[in-house]
């Protein structure tokens, strides 16, 4: 079932997105060569401390992080690693930020030192197919509408769109319905309403789709071995169209 959030809801989840998203502006300042994915997730851990607001990941079926850190070919799920970030990383920081009951999910691809002109294109795509679905997310559309005009865009630009992980929605739970597929035939799935709250959050793969997990667990990476980008916010269906909750 999917749950339709009131004007208050919203609201809340709108607060704890503030936070999520200025916590996210701090990351973009920190990341240079030689700093670690653990100290930003140290980091992260104290900014929500100070704000009030609880690293909803931890604890969750046993991650044990505030974020996930993704690195180059890593799809999503990566732990903070003590390893120092090189020049030319990418690298996707992911959280959900708790505060009171209310939720909030984003995640950010962000380039280490100077990256290759592929890999400013995948981020500069990621993005930009992140906000190719937002657009969509009106009511009276269907869901597959915005799942189709992030493939249809990415796809178009050279890059595949992973399949193994969707967008979700989002309310006092990290994971409700529905699940947001970025990929897909427009004009399929559900009808969208005033009231629905869910992530859009795209990996795209410079290589092929396929992924594949390591034996942590949790670690998801492209199959080939090719760089993967993520951009992810959490938005919630208004009759002034989409808002953004986790954009400052
Ligand atoms: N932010 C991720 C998502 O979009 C996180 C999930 S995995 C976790 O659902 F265990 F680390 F929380
Ligand atoms: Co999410």
């Amino acid at each position: 079932m999917i749950t339709i959030k009131s004007k208050e809801e919203i609201d809340k989840m709108g607060k704890a997105g503030q936070i999520l998203a200025a916590c996210h502006k701090e990351i973009a300042r920190m990341i240079r060569p030689g700093i670690t994915s653990w100290e930003i997730d140290q980091f992260v851990e104290g900014f929500l401390a100070k704000h009030g607001a609880i690293p909803e990941q931890k604890g969750y079926k046993g991650y044990q992080y505030a974020t996930c850190a993704s690195i180059n070919d890593v799809i999503c799920h990566g732990f903070p690693s003590k390893n120092p970030l090189n020049d030319g990383d990418i690298v996707t920081i992911d959280m959900v930020v708790r505060l009171g009951d209310w939720l909030a999910d984003s995640a950010w691809t962000y380039g280490v030192g100077n990256i290759s002109s592929e890999a400013q294109k995948l981020l500069k795509v990621t993005k930009e197919s992140l906000y190719k679905g937002i657009e969509k997310a009106v009511i009276g559309n269907r869901l597959g509408d915005v799942s189709n005009a992030i493939q249809t865009y990415a796809e178009a630009e050279g890059f595949s769109v992973v399949r193994d992980f969707v967008g979700h929605g989002i309310g006092m739970d990290m994971h409700e319905e529905p699940q947001v597929p970025h990929y897909g035939p427009a004009g399929r799935g559900v009808r969208l309403k005033e009231g629905m709250v869910f992530t859009i959050e795209p990996m795209l793969n410079v290589g092929q789709y396929f992924s594949k997990v390591d034996l942590d667990g949790w670690t998801a990476r492209t199959f080939d071995g090719s760089l993967s980008a993520q951009y992810e916010h959490t938005i919630a269906i208004t009759s002034e169209g989409p808002r953004i909750l986790t954009e400052q």
